[in-house]
């Protein structure tokens, strides 16, 4: 198959028929050598340089990295530890699925984002619909009671997140095949309907619940759910969708991804491998941090960029996080940040937290790069997220993160077959790092 260089110009917010178009006509190849990319040549990811290599197969005794002390206890940062085919992360350019910069898949159809993670290809249009199909019938097979278990938490107890884990547990209890395969798209095709069922069993309204409609995509199924219509039912579609299809994979080392993968390495069940991801995902340095962004502008409480200055600076004096700026690859705005602060002008554009997330774009990264030690002070994913889903009537900042898991789970189901998958069949082995004994 030939390959034909993708745009590295994110097309925005754009006509979906227009996107779908211009994707249609371009060629791929059948995997992408991601981690091993020549134009990339050598880089420097957190002062460390790695050379990157082409395309073409490196000996296996060829050194790719060396180790020294200072990598010790550093969270594995940016030590290579396997391949990706799903998707890497430019530290410029932000994250790539499948050789596409993200903003030039953001407004197709969900689904169709899905499969490209799957197959490492875009659909077709009878596959497009034979995909969708598939995954309206595995969301009608729920088992009978297979989330039983949630009716009977106390209605906002603990965490949205905790629920989210015990949902997906409870899913998997009530029935796992054992086929990686099979299991990740049950699981994809039935997280509507967990997503709509935490939210009104935890809010105390179960009854509100409408039954699935087999004809709505996945992220209408969820908003139909809950029972939302008309113009807010429309305008949830939109964002929600592009929040979907933005958060859906982050590369293969980002917290619960390399979580869900250690954990599918050990042979445990798909249910198991994504319950675990999504308790990594709940740590309010990784997929909480929407939760604690959306926190911090309502902290604010002022979109006008000298008191948002002041602020700043008195937080960071006091030696608290900046929420909403920085990250462990980046080393540039994360475009997924840019493109939610560009959805937001078309939908929200008077909204004031998002007008504070705005404002904070323009006022933050000056004053960060003030301090020498900060290597990204750039906007990241969190930085307009929430804001976007509160003004689409999403109010408690709490339930952020589970749409972030929701999102993710495609990305890691993806991750966790392609690792099966590896080594002609044999897939990767159960993951054992080396840690050095110290007094
Ligand atoms: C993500 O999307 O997972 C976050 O940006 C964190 C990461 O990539 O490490």
């Amino acid at each position: 198959m030939s390959w034909t260089r993708f745009s590295n110009h994110s097309t925005g917010v754009g006509d979906r028929s227009v996107l779908s178009d211009t994707l249609e006509k371009m060629t791929f190849p059948s995997s992408f050598p991601f981690l091993l990319e020549k134009r990339h040549g050598r880089r420097d990811y957190d002062g460390v340089s790695v050379t990157l290599y082409a395309g073409e197969h490196v000996s296996e005794e060829e050194t790719i990295f060396s180790i020294s002390e200072g990598h010790l206890d550093s969270g594995l940062r940016g030590i290579p530890v396997g391949t990706c085919q799903t998707s890497y992360v430019d530290p410029i350019e932000g994250v790539h699925y499948v050789g596409y910069p993200v903003g030039d898949l953001a407004n197709l159809e969900e689904e169709d984002v899905i499969f490209l993670l799957l197959h490492k290809r875009l659909p077709d249009s009878d596959e497009s619909a034979a995909f969708r199909k598939e995954l309206a019938h595995r969301g009608e097979e729920m088992p009978n009671g297979a989330l039983r278990v949630l009716e009977h938490l106390t209605p906002g107890s603990g965490h949205p997140m905790d629920w989210l884990s015990i949902g997906i547990m409870a899913m998997g209890a009530a029935e796992t095949t054992g086929d990686v395969r099979v299991d990740s798209m049950n699981l994809i095709a039935r997280m509507p309907e967990l997503m709509a069922r935490i939210f009104l069993l935890r809010g105390g309204h179960p009854e509100k619940i409408r039954p699935r409609n087999t004809e709505l995509g996945l992220v209408e199924n969820f908003v139909h759910m809950l029972g939302v219509d008309g113009e807010e039912a429309e305008m949830m579609n939109r964002v929600l969708r592009f929040f979907f299809i933005l958060h859906m994979d982050h590369g293969g080392g980002n917290l619960s991804t390399f979580s869900g993968k250690a954990v599918a390495s050990g042979r445990a069940s798909v249910y198991a491998s994504l319950a675990s991801a999504m308790n990594a995902l709940s740590g309010p340095l990784h997929g909480r941090a929407n939760q604690a962004c959306l926190e911090f502008v309502q902290r604010i409480g002022t979109s006008d960029p000298k008191e948002i200055e002041d602020f700043v600076r008195s937080e960071l004096a006091a030696r608290r996080p900046i929420y909403g700026f920085g990250h462990g690859v980046l080393r540039a705005e994360d475009p997924r940040a840019r493109l939610l602060i560009e959805l937001g002008s078309e939908v929200c554009p008077d909204d004031e937290y998002y007008k504070i997330a705005k404002a904070l774009r323009e006022v933050v990264p000056p004053i960060l790069k003030e301090h020498p030690k900060i290597s990204n002070p750039y906007p990241n994913v969190d930085l307009a997220s929430g804001s976007l889903l509160h003004a689409i009537g999403f109010r408690k900042p709490n339930y952020y993160t589970t749409f972030f898991g929701w999102a993710r789970v495609a990305g890691i189901c993806a991750q966790i077959l392609d690792e099966r998958n590896a080594r002609d069949g044999r897939g990767v082995p159960i993951y054992r790092p080396k840690y050095i004994a110290r007094d």
